[in-house]
């Protein structure tokens, strides 16, 4: 990745404009769409995330930007604009949560990771799965430089290994330790209710608890998840 890049953005909430903050303090262009209720959204970024722009143009925002990461409610994920996704790299930041998003009926009963569910609305993006096991308060104060020792990790699973390597680039950037995490089927480890969501880790840690690709073991379940 350039040292600017352009970062889309879907979900003008909490998480989307904390990625926000950090991109641009990065020196990454960053534009964000809203949903067909945020129209006015400019003013709300100049507070949240100075240096966001809005954009009116969901519709082509993959296609303007170097990367574009999904960070709306999974419950309102179906009506993003995905056949524009196609040969853009995505990262599905979207955690599924029962309590919040309802039953989701694509989700019911099935044993893959959510981030092969929602791939499948566009097999031709080059999907990434990142940035969703890590609260928006952490990513706003973890951020660290790469010679900062207390650096924390993000996760980065995809089966596109030169979109893994930009995604990497990006987390790098924005002052995170990017983890291979390996395919996007491997995004199960990262979701919510196993024992990297929601952890804050080292690189170290992160990759000691990971689950490689092509390992027997099953995915680590935290006894007192709620999710
Ligand atoms: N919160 C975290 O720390 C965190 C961390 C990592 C990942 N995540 C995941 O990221 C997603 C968003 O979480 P959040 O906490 O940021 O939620 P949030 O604060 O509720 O924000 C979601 C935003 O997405 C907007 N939105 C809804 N539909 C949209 C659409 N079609 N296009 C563009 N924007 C749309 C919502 O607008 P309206 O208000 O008009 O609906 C709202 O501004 C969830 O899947 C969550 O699990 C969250």
């Amino acid at each position: 990745m350039s040292e600017t890049s352009r970062i889309g953005i879907f979900g003008p909430g909490k998480v989307g404009t904390a990625i926000a903050r950090l991109a641009v303090a990065a020196g990454h262009r960053v534009e964000i769409a809203g949903s067909h209720r945020q129209q006015s959204l400019q003013l709300l970024l100049d507070v949240l995330a100075p240096g966001a722009m809005q954009t009116h143009s969901a519709e082509t925002l993959a296609a303007r930007s170097d990367l574009t990461i999904l960070a709306v409610p999974f419950n309102r994920s179906l009506d993003l604009p995905y056949s524009s996704f196609s040969g853009r790299i995505i990262i599905d930041a979207l955690n599924y949560w029962p309590a919040i998003d309802g039953v989701v009926a694509e989700l019911d009963g099935i044993s893959q990771g959510t981030s092969e569910v929602v791939a499948a609305r566009n097999p031709a993006a080059r999907w990434v799965k990142s940035l969703n096991h890590l609260g928006y308060h952490d990513m706003d104060e973890h951020a660290r430089p790469s010679s900062d020792p207390t650096r924390r990790a993000i996760a980065v699973a995809s089966d596109d290994s030169d979109a893994k390597r930009f995604v990497s680039a990006f987390i790098d950037s924005v002052g995170f330790d990017p983890v291979d995490a390996g395919s996007l089927a491997d995004g199960i480890h990262l979701q919510t209710g196993t024992e990297i969501f929601g952890r804050e880790l080292s690189r170290a840690q992160f990759e000691r608890m990971l689950v490689r690709p092509g390992s027997a073991a099953e995915p680590a379940q935290r006894a007192d998840a709620a999710a």
